[in-house]
């Protein structure tokens, strides 16, 4: 089980998605198996001891749920609110294995982003563009977009550039009206979906080739995509831009905070990285 955490603007929504049992797990009849049934689209029983405890959250997708549904109930809106000049983050977390890198990237080892398993991420650039495409398309040649990506992991308190992979690490800082961002991280324009697929391939191909040569855990990272829209449209010979962030985010393995010898130090990194994605 994973949650998904997303805002878009002040409001935060909690997702819970059941992954299915891996292969080869042999569960007793009916769900007896399981630490949780799903009661409805938004609610689960934990099979707790001694009593049952049922929880409520703003959606809940059972095992079956396919990778188009999370989609959609999860990321749709936030990508909507992006176009309407809203920040809006995307978040995945759970234990290792909990299924976080499959619901926001797809299968694992696939960097083929049009695989009908494509997680949320891909299914975000698809949908940002087809409505930027559209937007451009009712309003003529006055209105234009220009999206950049930027694409980092955080690991062991540092900040790796995966669109730079000779990059050393990085540095946070705070600016008035920017808030908190990343100093020096590479910043691609992209002009399509397509484009968009290849600067994440990329840099998922960097940050696997950094979990062997660096000896970086990637269970024990978090990948951020960012992707920053600016619409500019003229208006009585007034210019009105417009820029909002969407932040995708395959976090580190939440069973690492519990890690009684570093709990203070990674608490407070994953202090600052909360305030950071919020930001
Ligand atoms: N909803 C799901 N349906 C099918 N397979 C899944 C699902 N969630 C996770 N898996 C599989 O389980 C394994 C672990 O998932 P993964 O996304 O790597 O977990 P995490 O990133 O949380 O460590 C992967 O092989 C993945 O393909
Ligand atoms: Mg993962």
């Amino acid at each position: 089980m994973l949650f998904v955490f997303s805002t878009e603007g002040d409001a935060i929504k909690v997702y819970v998605r059941v992954r299915p049992p891996s292969e080869g797990t042999v569960l007793a009849d009916g769900d007896h198996g399981l630490c949780l049934s799903v009661l409805s689209s938004n609610t689960i029983r934990l099979h707790s001891k001694p009593e049952p405890k049922i929880f409520t959250f703003d959606d809940v997708a059972d095992m079956d749920t396919t990778q188009e549904s999370v989609f959609s109930s999860v990321a749709k809106n936030i990508v909507e609110s992006c176009m309407n000049g809203y920040n809006g983050t995307i978040f995945a977390y759970g234990q290792t294995g909990s299924g976080k890198t499959f619901t926001m990237m797809g299968p694992p080892d696939s960097d083929n982003f049009t695989h009908n398993l494509r997680g949320v991420i891909p299914r975000s650039f698809e949908y940002l563009f087809f409505l930027i495409e559209r937007e451009k398309e009712k309003a003529g040649t006055g209105k234009s977009f220009l999206c950049k990506c930027s694409f980092i992991e955080i690991y062991n308190e540092q900040i790796f550039d995966l669109l730079d992979s000779a990059s050393a690490g990085l540095f946070l800082r705070e600016h008035i009206t920017k808030g908190v961002f990343v100093v020096g991280a590479v910043e691609q324009v992209l002009t399509s979906a397509a484009e968009a697929y290849q600067v994440l391939t990329m840099g998922w191909r960097n940050r696997r080739v950094a979990s062997t040569s660096m000896n970086r855990e990637s269970s024990r990272s978090h990948a951020v995509f960012t992707i920053t829209v600016e619409s500019m449209e003229k208006n009585n010979e007034v210019m009105n831009i417009r820029s909002s962030q969407l932040n995708l985010v395959d976090l580190a393995g939440s069973e690492r905070q519990k890690d009684t010898h570093t709990e203070g130090v990674r608490l407070k990194v994953s202090g600052e990285i909360l305030q950071f994605l919020f930001c």
